[in-house]
């Protein structure tokens, strides 16, 4: 990662992944390249909150289904402090059978509704996407062991 400041982003583990006992690999990836989880709950999304989150997509086909999707479970929103775009590439492309192997997405995955994960794809998302998961009150600040690593 570049050095720099740090970036705030959200990552979901969406309900396939949290219905696959996925939830542990998919962190595992994410705490061992470095994020530092912030904030963590367990929730189900309600269809008002996937409205709220996918707002951008409504209109398009595969919006219900998306939707549905994303209801349909638990899902594990994290909030971390890493790279937007090293987070990004850790996921893979939206698509997991063209997602790179090492991916999550890639290692993962077949189907492009159920591809086990969301993350910010950018500063301006992370910032509209994380004000619909997590109040001030949820973020903890603490110092990993390894930040002078990092
Ligand atoms: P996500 O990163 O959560 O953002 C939008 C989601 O829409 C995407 O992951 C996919 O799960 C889902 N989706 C389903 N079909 C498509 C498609 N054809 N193109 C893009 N996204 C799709």
């Amino acid at each position: 990662m570049a050095e720099g400041a740090l970036e705030r982003t959200l990552v979901l583990v969406k309900p396939d992944g949290v219905k696959r006992g996925l939830m542990g690999p998919i962190l595992h990836r994410f705490e061992s390249k470095g994020l530092k989880v912030v904030a963590a709950r367990l929730l189900q999304v309600t269809p008002e909150l996937a409205a709220r989150h996918y707002a951008e997509h409504e209109g398009k086909p595969f919006y219900p289904g998306l939707v549905q999707h994303i209801t349909s479970g638990p899902v594990l929103a994290l909030e971390g402090r890493t790279a937007i775009a090293v987070v990004r590439l850790m996921t893979g492309a939206t698509n997991p059978q063209t997602a790179a192997p090492g991916t999550i997405r890639g290692d993962y995955g077949l189907a492009i509704t159920p591809n086990l994960v969301h993350a910010s794809d950018s500063p301006a998302s992370a910032e509209r996407e994380l004000g619909l998961y997590f109040r001030a009150e949820d973020y903890l600040a603490y110092t990993r062991s390894d930040e002078k690593f990092l």
